[in-house]
């Protein structure tokens, strides 16, 4: 029988309903990111710039959220899968939370370096934590691009793989997710 109980934590075979939220609001917030930071970027449209950095900053706390979170939850139980599988989806989640959080920092010490305040929606505004830097402005402006393209190819692999198992394979792996 299907366990259709909504948990709080991960079970063997689902993942609870925290790592749930979290995962499908931090993958809009990152894809629309994406999306949004490399149309204004090639556009000039510096209306948008404010947006972008506001759904970065959350975006960080959404992550940090997550990563806390990890420490209490359970691990679901990967044993069904290869271990190409299990090696494969190990190494895309563990760069995709790295970039979760190299991304959006890169992003606030370049707008810092460059001399801008990031305010938070009119709602709150992070400290400057480095001084207005020209050479540090460009370091972080191509961490922040070259992590930003690395995600997007990650995120092909990972959707990829989550639309294969769907489909092909016909497994419930994105089904725990769901
Ligand atoms: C349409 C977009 C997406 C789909 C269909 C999708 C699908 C999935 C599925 C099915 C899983 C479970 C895999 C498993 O059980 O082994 C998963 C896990 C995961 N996904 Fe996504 N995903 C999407 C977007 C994203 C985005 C944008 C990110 C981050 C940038 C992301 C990061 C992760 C991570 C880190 C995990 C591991 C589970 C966890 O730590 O909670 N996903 N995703």
């Amino acid at each position: 029988m299907k366990d259709k109980k909504m948990n709080i934590k991960t079970s063997n075979n689902k993942y609870g309903i925290i790592r749930k939220i979290n995962h499908w609001l931090v993958a809009t917030i990152f894809i629309g990111l994406l999306i949004l930071g490399v149309y204004m970027t090639n556009f000039d449209d510096y209306d948008l710039y404010g947006i972008h950095k506001s759904f970065g900053v959350i975006l960080l706390i959404c992550v940090l959220i997550r990563v806390i979170w990890l420490q209490f939850d359970t691990k679901i139980d990967n044993s069904n899968l290869t271990k190409v599988e299990r090696i494969g989806s190990a190494s895309i989640h563990g760069s995709l939370y790295i970039l979760m959080f190299v991304i959006p920092i890169s992003g606030m010490l370049m707008s810092m370096a460059y001399g801008h305040g990031i305010h938070v929606f009119n709602w709150f505004t992070i400290p400057m934590l480095i001084e207005k830097n020209e050479a540090v402005f460009h370091f972080f402006g191509e961490v922040h691009e070259i992590s930003a393209y690395l995600a997007i190819i990650l995120l092909v692999g990972h959707i990829g793989a989550a639309l294969f198992h769907k489909f092909i394979k016909k497994d419930d792996i994105l089904n725990r997710m769901l």
